[in-house]
């Protein structure tokens, strides 16, 4: 335990190849939210379909391989235990609203794209939009705050 398991990242920073990895996806995930948002907007429903639950199944798999290479070497405070917040109130209190935020979203999407389905073609479009769309922008809204508060994790954990 405690002993990296993986090699270097490639950001120059303490964080291993994967933490690097999800990093990155965790700020393209935004956009590439919006991007797909973009198709709805132009009535390309199929295609909104297609890129928002393609998003959703990549990024299960991201996080079940990141939580385990978290586990493995022995928790975040483990990982992060370079750091020279290491053990403060600032980076476990980053730390909890990220994950609380992220466990919030993931569920509140996971949601959204099995009603969506169910109700593609009978009621989306049609009534089922407006509750559709307010959920859509509340995880657009989540992944926002997860990529904000994960910048901040990162540098305060592998930089700083
Ligand atoms: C993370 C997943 C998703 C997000 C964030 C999301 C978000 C949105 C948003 C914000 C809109 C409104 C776009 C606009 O009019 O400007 C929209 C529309 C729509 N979405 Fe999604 N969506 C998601 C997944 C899905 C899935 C999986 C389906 C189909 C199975 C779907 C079907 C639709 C349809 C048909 C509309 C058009 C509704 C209408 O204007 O009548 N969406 N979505």
């Amino acid at each position: 335990m405690g002993r990296p398991m993986l090699p270097r990242g490639f950001l120059g920073t303490r964080a291993d190849l994967l933490m690097d990895v999800v990093f990155i996806s965790t700020l393209a995930t935004p956009f590439i939210l919006g991007w797909g948002i973009r198709f709805a907007a132009g009535k390309d429903f199929r295609r909104h379909r297609a890129v928002q639950t393609t998003l959703l199944c990549v990024l299960l798999v991201a996080v079940v391989l990141f939580e385990v290479d978290v586990r493995l070497s022995g928790g975040s405070g483990s990982l992060m235990k370079g750091s020279s917040y290491a053990g403060t109130g600032w980076l476990r209190g980053v730390t909890l609203a990220h994950v609380l935020a992220n466990v919030v979203t993931f569920l509140a999407w996971l949601v959204l794209v099995v009603k969506a389905w169910r109700r593609f073609g009978r009621e989306l479009p049609g009534p089922y939009a407006p509750t559709h769309r307010r959920l859509g922008r509340f995880v657009f809204g989540g992944t926002v705050f997860g990529a904000v508060s994960a910048v901040v994790m990162y540098v305060l954990g592998f930089v700083l």
